[in-house]
C-alpha cells in the first residue's frame, strides 16, 4: 500500500513556486498577490485564511487580508470585492466561505472578475474547466489531481466513483476524471445522498474519491481490494489522549481501508495540505497571465 503523502507533496509544489517566484522577481517582474476577503468571525475559517497568508509569505507572495464584520451589508462586499477586482496589483481573490446568511454566495461568487478568480468557484471558470480550456480549478480538485499525477496513478479507463456532488469537490471531480487528458479519461460515476445501493457502485470502483462529509462513512466492506482512495473529509473528534483535546479523521474508515487500499491518502497530511498549493498556483498562473492571457 503506498500512502500519498500530501504534506511532502504541497511542500514540493511551494518550493517550485518559491523558485519561480524568486526567478520573477530578479528579473525584475511584478510580486505575485493574493487578496483574501474574511467575513466574521468563523473559528475554521480564520484559520483556514491564516494558513493561506503565511503559505503567500513561504513563497515570496505579497499577500493582503480584508477582513469584514459579521455584519457587513452585501452591497459593501461588493463593493469590496469591485474594489480588489480593479486593483492592478492585486492578481487573485478570494472569498473565503461560508458567509454569512443575510449575504448572497451566489452575487458574490458572479462578482469576481474571472481573471482573479483563484478558487475557481465563478460560472467562467467551472465552464472553462468543463471545455476542458485553460481555468482556475477550484484547489481541492487541483490538489487531488496533482497528486494523481505525480504518484504516476493510472486513471485511463480506470472506473472512477465519487461520493458526494458539492460545487466544490464532487462535481468538478467527476468532470476532470472523465475529460480527455491525463489525469482523466475515467469511466466516472458521481453518487451522492439519493444514490440506491452505494456500496455495490463504490465495490467497483478502481479509484474512489470520497467527499461526503461524514466521519469515516466509507468502510473496508465498501472497497474493493488493490483500489485507490482518496480521502476528502476532515472532522475534528474529541480524544482526550491529545494535548489539544481532539484528533482530525476523514470520511474513510483508515484502518479498515488502508490495508486493502493500493494507495490511499491519509487525514491529516492528505488532501489538505494540497489545497494551498493549489490556491498558490493558481495565483502564480494568475500573475504570469497563464490562464486569460
Ligand atoms: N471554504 C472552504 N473551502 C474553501 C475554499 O477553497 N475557498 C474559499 N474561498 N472558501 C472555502
Amino acid at each position: 500500500m503506498i500512502l500519498i503523502d500530501g504534506k511532502k507533496t504541497s511542500s514540493e509544489i511551494k518550493n517550485e513556486i518559491a523558485t519561480r517566484v524568486a526567478e520573477i522577481k530578479s528579473e525584475g517582474g511584478k510580486t505575485p498577490h493574493l487578496a483574501a476577503v474574511l467575513v466574521g468571525n468563523d473559528g475554521a475559517s480564520q484559520t483556514y485564511v491564516g494558513a493561506k497568508v503565511k503559505a503567500c509569505e513561504e513563497v515570496g507572495f505579497k499577500s493582503t487580508l480584508v477582513r469584514l464584520e459579521e455584519t457587513v451589508s452585501e452591497a459593501e462586499l461588493l463593493q469590496v470585492v469591485e474594489d480588489i477586482n480593479n486593483n492592478p496589483d492585486i492578481d487573485g481573490l478570494i472569498v473565503q466561505l461560508p458567509l454569512p446568511k443575510h449575504i448572497s454566495v451566489d452575487k458574490v461568487t458572479n462578482k469576481i472578475r474571472p481573471e482573479k478568480d483563484v478558487d475557481g468557484f465563478t460560472p467562467a471558470n467551472v465552464g472553462r474547466m468543463t471545455l476542458n480550456w485553460p481555468a482556475y480549478v477550484a484547489a481541492t480538485p487541483y490538489g487531488i489531481v496533482e497528486l494523481l499525477k505525480r504518484y504516476n496513478i493510472e486513471t485511463s479507463g480506470k472506473h472512477c466513483v465519487v461520493i458526494g456532488r458539492s460545487h466544490i469537490v464532487g462535481s468538478p471531480m467527476s468532470i476532470l476524471m472523465a475529460r480527455n487528458g491525463y489525469p482523466g479519461n475515467a469511466t466516472v460515476t458521481l453518487t451522492h445522498s439519493r444514490t440506491k445501493n452505494l456500496s455495490e457502485i463504490t465495490k467497483t470502483a478502481d479509484i474512489l474519491i470520497v467527499a461526503i462529509g461524514k466521519p469515516e462513512f466509507v468502510t473496508g466492506d465498501m472497497v474493493k481490494p488493490g483500489a485507490v482512495v482518496i480521502d476528502v473529509g476532515i472532522h475534528r473528534i474529541e480524544d482526550s489522549s491529545k494535548k489539544s483535546g481532539f484528533r482530525l479523521i476523514g470520511d474513510v474508515k483508515f484502518d479498515e481501508v488502508a490495508p486493502l487500499a493500493s494507495a490511499i491518502t491519509p487525514v491529516p497530511g492528505g488532501v489538505g495540505p494540497m489545497t494551498i498549493a493549489a490556491l498558490l498556483y493558481n495565483t502564480l498562473q494568475s500573475a504570469e497571465k497563464k490562464v486569460f492571457g
